[in-house]
């Protein structure tokens, strides 16, 4: 499910990781070059889908606090981590997908607030959730600012002791309660609405894994734009984490993700749909059968984006174009045909049976006669 396209695979463990945990070597810096106290927090969790999250460590007005940006699996070294080094203040989920380990954070760490987007709470199990930020990223062009962190809090926003350094800003699009994070004009946390891509050579958004609307979550990347938002790195949850030489270099990537994205067809993919595609996609090696779940499961705006990465599609010379140039028109077309083919039959078999059964009744009725 992590990866219906193939990109990665689960594969044995090499024997000479097996002597150490894989957990080892976390938090990781983010940055060699800022040597700033910003993490990886642990090994991307499987209940996240492999999506990274992030720990700051020492921030806050006394310096002392730590926080989490969504959670890796809630592993007993990095617990004790934390612990000796003052315990967890925040912990501020981008958006719903991610917030798969809240409960055993919560039980490690009583004290800690979770932060989410009031827009984005999927359940009960969600509702006692500490701090739910309120605001829409689409009323205004991200003018107001204020520390409010509960039921008033604007488009823009911090939480309490963190005023200095970090800004929550809503940002609709891949959910409908996504948020970005900024931490020291530096930073930039963008759950699954924003990541690199070498093959663009730009900052991209997911197409494919749109829940809410493109044309939302390409109206959230301009209110980044409107202030303008300072940031050198990009962190995503899903994607290639990114470092920009400079802030206007990080801007001019996010012009050309907002110009790229106008290529795309606007709308969403239904979750339910994306889960059928998906399974199909992880579990089935049967092309025809990818192709008829590519061609027909998902709506077409989300099939154009599908990336190719098997070596089996990709060795296909002009493989890419042509499966990405099967329209839903020549899949209609496709099953129309199919369909016709089955009804024909069907019709063929039916006159054949009442060519046999008026054989039979004139035999019958023969001697009746
Ligand atoms: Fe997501």
């Amino acid at each position: 499910m992590a990866c219906p396209v193939h990109a990665i695979k689960w594969v044995k463990r090499p024997r000479e990781l097996k002597v150490r945990p894989l957990t080892e070597g976390y938090p990781k810096p983010v940055s060699v070059e800022e040597k700033e106290n910003v993490y990886l927090a642990g090994v991307p969790s499987k209940k996240l889908f492999g999506g990274a999250s992030y720990l700051i460590l020492g921030g806050g007005k006394g310096k002392d606090k730590n926080m989490l940006i969504d959670t890796p699996d809630c592993d007993e070294a990095l617990v004790q981590f934390l612990k000796e080094r003052g315990g967890l203040e925040y912990i501020v989920f981008t958006h719903k997908d991610h917030i798969a380990c809240h409960r055993e954070w919560k039980q490690a760490f009583p004290d800690v607030q979770r932060v989410m987007h009031a827009d984005d709470f999927p359940g009960e199990d969600t509702l006692e959730f500490e701090i739910k930020l309120q605001g829409s990223g689409d009323s205004s062009s991200g003018s107001s600012s204020s520390s409010s962190s509960s039921s008033s809090a604007p488009l823009v926003c911090s939480l309490p002791g963190w005023e200095e350094e970090l800004q929550l800003i809503h940002g609709p699009g891949h959910t409908p309660g996504s948020i970005y994070i900024i931490y020291k004009d530096t930073y930039l946390f963008t759950g699954d609405s924003l990541h690199f891509s070498r093959v663009e050579g730009h900052l991209v958004g997911f197409r494919l894994q749109c829940w809410e609307s493109w044309s939302r979550q390409q109206s959230s990347w301009r209110q980044l734009l409107l202030r303008p938002f300072p940031f050198l790195h990009v962190l995503p949850g899903h994607g290639e984490p990114h470092r920009f030489a400079s802030i206007k270099e990080a801007h001019a990537s996010l012009k050309a993700c907002s110009k790229w994205a106008q290529k795309l067809p606007d709308g969403f993919t239904p979750m339910r749909r994306f889960r059928l595609w998906a399974m199909t996609r992880t579990t089935s090696k049967r092309r025809w059968l990818r192709w008829v779940v590519d061609n027909t499961v998902l709506p077409h705006g989300s099939k154009l984006a599908i990336p190719l990465y098997s070596q089996e599609e990709e060795g296909k010379e002009g493989g890419r174009k042509a499966f990405l140039d099967v329209s839903s028109s020549g899949a209609v077309v496709v099953m129309v045909g199919v369909v016709s083919l089955l009804v024909g039959v069907g019709v063929g078999l039916v006159a054949a049976g009442a060519a046999g059964g008026g054989g039979v009744r004139g035999r019958r009725g023969g001697g009746r006669r």
